[in-house]
């Protein structure tokens, strides 16, 4: 009884060892049935719906995470949050040429006018400016280049604060100022609602209130370019025969760098890279490509939308190489009259007593008289 009892054990025990087996194989068969059915089914819903939508389903953190807005118009008209980029030039430029070919905005949109500051480091009349944009937002535009080691600190509240765009170092009358140039106007054109760029320096200061001065440029049939064709040893004598044939000399121009352009002529100037090599190859000191660029070019290209003189007034009477810098001493109410009497030139091919908007040089120890002076002769 007790072998049987043994054997029957054993036997019992020989029974189970071989029943385990059995039924792991048994859930392994049918693991192996449940991951068949499940690819078929899998590969199936993929060539229905795509793989997206099947992630999606299976995992509705994913989904929310790849489902932002379907997106609206606002994306492309939206101006960039941050003037900040990490775009080369290169990039910046073809980014900026983009354009759409429709004339008419499906949105209602205001023109602004973008002011672009190009400047060695501070804007030390920064306080006389302020006062100026004061209560007109969303008709303008501020755009900084200076060089790149400065560091702005202008308080949140300032129109200045965070307006600096990437900027490289420049030289006057090389090639680099018409690159920074290039780049304020490519930054601004980021914005859709940029209708026109003015293009200012540091010691530049308005001669009119904000209303007057929209008015004038938003209503005008011409681009404010300064060219004009000098006959002598400055003008015509800088020219290089190697610009041929894409410059003739007959259409070799010379103008202030201080320019005023609409969206397409700006458009135009950043695009450019037909003149720009033959400027850059052939007008090099003594023949001050600033001078002779964009004048030239965009004569060239839209002559008859330019209205050949500039907005910005400086004063050369002092005579010498560079122009007259007005100091504190300078600022009397006789030369605050002076700066805006006296004016005659054709506006939208009518005689007008307004000719320029803006005037130069200005120091720094100016600000506190103008600031005393602008409400009684500048208007703000
Ligand atoms: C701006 O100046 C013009 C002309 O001096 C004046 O008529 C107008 O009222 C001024 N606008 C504002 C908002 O001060
Ligand atoms: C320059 O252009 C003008 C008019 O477009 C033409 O008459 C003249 O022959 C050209 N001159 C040269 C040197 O090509
Ligand atoms: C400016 O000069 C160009 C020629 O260089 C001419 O075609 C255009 O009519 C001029 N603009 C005005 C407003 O006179």
């Amino acid at each position: 009884m007790e072998n049987g009892k043994d054997v029957a054990a054993v036997g019992n025990r020989t029974n189970q060892s071989r029943a385990l087996p059995k039924r792991l194989i048994q859930l392994l068969l049918l693991f192996l049935g449940l991951c068949f059915i499940f690819s078929v089914v899998s590969v199936y819903m993929i060539r229905l719906y795509g793989a997206k939508s099947i992630v999606a389903t299976l995992n509705p953190s994913l989904q929310a995470c790849a489902g932002e807005k379907p997106f609206s118009l606002d994306r492309w008209i939206k101006p960039p949050s941050d003037l900040l980029h990490s775009m080369a030039d290169q990039e910046l430029f073809w980014r900026a040429t983009m354009a759409p070919q429709i004339k008419k905005y499906p949105f209602d949109r205001v023109p602004k006018i973008a002011f672009m500051f190009l400047s060695k480091g501070p804007l030390p009349l920064a306080p006389l400016w302020e006062r100026f944009f004061k209560g007109h937002d969303g008709l303008y535009s501020i755009y900084v280049h200076s060089v790149p080691s400065f560091q702005a600190d202008f308080p949140k509240s300032s129109v200045f604060y965070g307006r600096q765009v990437p900027s490289q170092m420049t030289e006057w009358g090389k090639m680099s100022i018409c690159d920074a140039e290039k780049r304020l106007v490519a930054n601004a054109l980021l914005d859709i609602n940029n209708e026109w760029f003015v293009l200012l320096s540091e010691s530049c200061i308005p001669l009119y209130n904000f209303s007057v001065i929209y008015h004038y440029i938003s209503k005008s049939r011409y681009s404010f370019v300064s060219a004009f064709d000098d006959p002598g040893p400055f003008g015509r004598g800088r020219y290089n025969l190697g610009m041929a044939p894409e410059v003739n000399i007959t259409q070799w121009r010379k103008g202030s760098q201080w320019f005023e352009v609409n969206r397409k002529l700006a458009l135009s100037l950043v695009a450019d890279t037909k003149f720009y090599v033959k400027f850059e190859e052939f007008c090099r000191p003594a023949c001050y490509v600033d001078e002779h660029y964009f004048p030239t070019m965009l004569t060239i290209e839209a002559g008859d939308q330019l209205a050949n003189r500039s907005l910005t007034w400086v004063d050369w009477s002092r005579g010498g190489a560079h122009p007259a810098t007005f100091g504190a001493a300078d600022i009397t109410e006789q030369f605050m009259k002076r700066l805006i009497e006296d004016q005659t030139c054709m506006y939208n091919n009518q005689p007008s007593s307004i000719c320029n908007l803006f005037a130069r040089k200005f120091a720094p120890s100016s600000l506190e008289p103008l600031f005393l002076l602008a409400p009684k002769y500048l208007g703000y």
